[in-house]
Formats: C-alpha cells, structure tokens, sequence
C-alpha cells in the first residue's frame, strides 16, 4: 500500500474559494503527485489529476455520483436529483432520453433557430453605440434554446429568463449573495417550465414530436411511470440552461479572436476544419468547470492506493487541460494542437470525460461545439467591429468566470456574408 500525499489543513474550504481555478492544480504540483488528499467542505476528499485519474473516476464499477454533488449546487446549477446525481440503469434510461435530442438533425435545427437570432441581433447591433456581447449573447442563446426545445419565450421576459439562467451558473462556485440569486433563479425558472409541461400534457400547449420539450414531458423512467411535473421541468430545464451557458465560451472565443488575432486570419482563410481547432482550444485554455466528484462505491485499492467506501473523489478539470505532459506549452493558446490531437477521453475533458451513454459526459457536447462554431462565423465572417479600450480580465479566482467588461464591442458593420 502507498500512503496518498496530505495536505495538513483542518478544512481548504475556504482556501479553495480564495484560489478558484488552480486551488487543485497548484497541489498536484507541490505534491509532485497526480493524486493527493485534502479536506473540503468538512470532510476527507481525494483528488486525481491526469488522463488515468479520469479513467477511474469515470470508471462506473468503482464510483457513483450519488451523494457527490453538494445540495447547494443542486439548489442553484442542475437542480435537485437530475441525471447529475444518477446511477446504473436508472442513469442509463434517463441518459438515453437527452441523446436522444442530440441526433445532427436535431442539433442541425438548433442551429437553423440560433442563426435567425444571430442575424437579428447583428442587425440592432448595427444601431448600437456599443455591444456588451456577454449580455446580448446570453439572449441569442436564450432564445434559440427555448425556440429548439418547444418553450414558448415571450419578449418581455427574454431578458429576465436569460438572466435566470446565467445566475444560475454563475451560483456553483458562489458563497452569498451570487450564491441566493442562483436559489432564486432555480426556483423562479423551475415553476415557468413545470408549468410548461403540465401545459404541453394537458394539450393546452402544442410540440412536435421530437422536440425536447415533448421527449422529457412524455419520458416514462424505468418504472413505467412519467416523471413528475417538477422532475421534468428540471430535467428540460438541464436542457436549455447549459445552452445559455454557451454564452460564456463565445464571449471567451471574441476575447482569444481580440488577443491572437493572427487566428482571425487564419479562420478567414477558409483553411479546413480551423474553426473547430480554435473553438477546440477555446474549450480547453478558458476556464469553464474546475472539478468534477463522485464517491467509491467500495473500498478498493488502485496503484497501491487505498480508497473507502463512501470517500468524495475530485477529479481536476482545469488543471488536467493546463497540464504540460499533455499539452505542449499549456499556457499558449494555439488551436493547431488539436489538428494532431489524438482524442483521448480522458485528456481532452472540459465537458467531462468517459462515454456519453453509459457515464456523466456532458450530453450537450456536440451541440456546445457547433454552437460555439456557428457563433466564431458569425463573429469572424458576417460582422466587423471595433473593440474599445475595457477591461478584458477574468479572475481565476472566480468560480466560474468571464472578462469583467462582458466584452464590449462598438462600430458594428454587417459585411453583406452570411456564415
Ligand atoms: C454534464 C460542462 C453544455 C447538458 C456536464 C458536465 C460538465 C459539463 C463538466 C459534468 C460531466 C460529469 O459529471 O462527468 C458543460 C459546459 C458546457 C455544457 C462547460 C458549455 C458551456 C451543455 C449543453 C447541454 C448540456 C449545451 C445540453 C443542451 C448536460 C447534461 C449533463 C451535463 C444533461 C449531465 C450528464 C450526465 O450526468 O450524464 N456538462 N456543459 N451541457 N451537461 Fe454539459
């Protein structure tokens, strides 16, 4: 047996707040270990860092993920009991319905739905003094995502939902204040779509078949039964909320377009696949999700490391995709890494790691890479536009983050080319 590195601390609750982003990584490192053991949230957690650290924490045998998903990010970021906390064949059945959203039709739909917004907005931004892109992206992205599940948005309220839905996110890393408007943005968005879906199973309101707001309403789980009005507002709700998220990774593709803008040109040169290497890079160089948990299902022992039955596990996100024995130079952004990227699924992990049907991997990946696509286009190709003196910086210390101006951008000109 080999013992795991410590950290001596009563608890690194706190520390880990203050830190943010590298907290894990900056252990690894002074450990020299890819696993180590510390103390958060009053109680023992192990971390594994690294491609084989993700293979066991993705390995469905040794690890669940019920009981690993703290309640306060349950309150705020997926809502309570979701697929997030599942296991086993329940997992499986309730996965099998969000793939089944993701088929290229599908996402080829959202797409359509999305570039109609991009289009409209692009044209007001055109009369805009100047262009908060966080701002109006979380509403593109807002719109397109209720348009592409079957839940009507009325105009009034785009902003205020969309609002709902980003607090929501910006909650999971938050104590006080960011912390409550996530709470009360869960329960405010919560009672809008269970009441959607009592309305779409009662007929007043009308979806297609195929749509998501009709799969999650009419989903029977493993017992026969449908989910219950709420369970199915949460879970339809896991599908437009990470969309809104997207908003995040685009305001961080126009700051990367901003700062290396040797990669405009190369977008704007039509070189193949280019913009899926840069989108690709946006994913792993900008902060999004820092760790992931789950708990051992037993006691068991790997690499001569014991594990309890019970023991929270953290797997290290950012660090695994900042880590120079997998990536060459981490800290440079280049999105020509990714044309000779092999694709493990334990590496490349900002959206988790694993497989998609029988494990936690992100069921929107597909769609966050060709949304985040079509909006690169959009930015590249169909607009021009100044960006004015501001700042630009996010803290990695905030869980999750953005540049704090939002990125502002002015002089919006419509080139006449569409993506
Ligand atoms: C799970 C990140 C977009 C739906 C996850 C996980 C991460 C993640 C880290 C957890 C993986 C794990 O527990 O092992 C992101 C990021 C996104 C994004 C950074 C882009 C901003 C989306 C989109 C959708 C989506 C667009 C759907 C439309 C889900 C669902 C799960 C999930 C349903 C739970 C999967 C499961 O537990 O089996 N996402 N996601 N996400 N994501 Fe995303």
């Amino acid at each position: 047996m080999t013992n795991i590195p410590k950290e001596k601390t009563l608890d690194s609750s706190v520390k880990l707040l203050l830190e943010g982003f590298p907290f894990l990584q900056r252990r690894f490192r002074k450990f020299n270990s890819d696993i180590f053991e510390t103390r958060l949230l009053l109680q023992k957690v192990v971390c594994l860092h690294g491609p084989e650290g993700a293979a066991l924490f993705y390995d469905n045998e040794y690890f669940k993920r019920n009981g690993a998903v703290p309640k306060r990010v349950q309150k705020t970021l997926t809502g309570e009991n979701a697929l997030h906390t599942m296991d086993d064949a329940a997992h499986r059945h309730r996965k099998e319905m969000f793939m089944s959203v993701m088929s290229q039709e599908s996402i080829k739909r959202l797409l359509d739905l999305m570039a109609a917004q991009w289009q409209a907005y692009t044209l007001e931004w055109e009369t805009m003094d100047r262009v908060v892109l966080f701002d109006e992206v979380r509403e593109i992205m807002c719109r397109g995502a209720c348009a592409w599940t079957g839940v009507p948005l009325k105009e009034s309220e785009v902003s205020k939902r969309a609002d709902d839905f980003v607090a929501r996110v910006d909650a999971f890393g938050a104590v006080g204040p960011r912390h409550w408007r996530g709470r009360f943005a869960r329960i405010r968005s919560e009672k809008w779509i269970a009441r959607i879906i009592e309305q779409v199973r009662n007929g007043e309101l009308q979806v297609q078949e195929g749509t998501p707001a009709h799969t999650v309403a009419w989903h029977r789980d493993l017992n026969g039964e449908l989910l219950d009005q709420h369970m199915a507002a949460v879970e339809l709700i896991n599908l437009i909320r990470p969309i809104v998220a997207i908003a995040r990774y685009i305001t961080f593709s126009a700051l990367a377009l901003h700062q290396f803008p040797v990669y405009r040109q190369r977008i704007l040169a039509g070189e193949e696949n280019y913009v899926e290497y840069f989108v690709q890079e946006v994913r792993r160089y900008y902060p999004f999700a820092p760790f992931l948990g789950a708990r051992a299902r037993s006691d068991f022992e790997w690499q001569g490391y014991e594990f309890e039955e019970g023991q929270l596990v953290l797997l290290d996100v950012y660090g695994t995709l900042h880590d120079e024995r997998l990536w060459e130079r981490p800290t440079a952004f280049s999105p020509e890494r990714f044309k000779y990227w092999k694709g493990s699924k334990f590496d490349f992990i900002p959206q988790g790691g694993g497989d998609y049907d029988s494990g936690h991997r992100c069921a929107g990946e597909w769609i966050t890479i060709e949304v985040m696509k079509q909006a690169v286009a959009f930015l590249t190709e169909a607009i021009e536009y100044r960006v004015p003196n501001q700042d630009l910086h996010y803290s990695l210390r905030r869980m999750p983050t953005y540049p704090k101006s939002g990125f502002v951008i002015s002089n919006v000109r419509r080139t006449g080319k569409l993506p």
